[in-house]
């Protein structure tokens, strides 16, 4: 067997022995951006992540305008609580605003 057959046959099972893996490997494919809240480290990610998409998909959050200072998010969170009857607990409010303005608003790193 010359150099290019022994190259070959090499490559071969290299294929063969990655091709199972590569078979099991699943696409998943993600809903378009806005089904979803932005991550972000603040701890009001998770809180938003359980008390405001329950009602609503996160494309409410992205339709605000980002010019939307801290006091709009604030009294949307408080809104959603007095009008619709989200179960936020008062407590963890600050940091949902506090993501929200980040994340969403006028606060956003530019
Ligand atoms: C109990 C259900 C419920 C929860 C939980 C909820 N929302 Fe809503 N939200 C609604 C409804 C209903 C509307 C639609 C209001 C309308 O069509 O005018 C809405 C609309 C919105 C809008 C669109 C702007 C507007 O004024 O209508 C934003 C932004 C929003 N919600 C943000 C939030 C945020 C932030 C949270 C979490 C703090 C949250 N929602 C949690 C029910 C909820």
């Amino acid at each position: 067997m010359n150099s290019k057959g022994l190259f070959l046959s090499g490559f071969l099972a290299l294929a063969m022995a990655t091709a199972p893996a590569l078979a099991t490997v699943k696409t998943i494919v993600l809903p378009p951006d806005g089904m979803y809240l932005k991550p972000s480290p603040l701890p009001g990610d998770a809180k938003a992540q359980g008390n405001c998409v329950a009602c609503h998909s996160a494309e409410y959050m992205w339709y605000q305008p980002p010019t939307a200072p801290r006091a709009y998010w604030d009294a949307m969170v408080k809104r959603m609580k007095a009008v619709f009857k989200a179960p936020i607990d008062d407590a963890d409010m600050p940091d949902i605003v506090d993501y929200l303005a980040k994340t969403y608003g006028s606060e956003q790193p530019k």
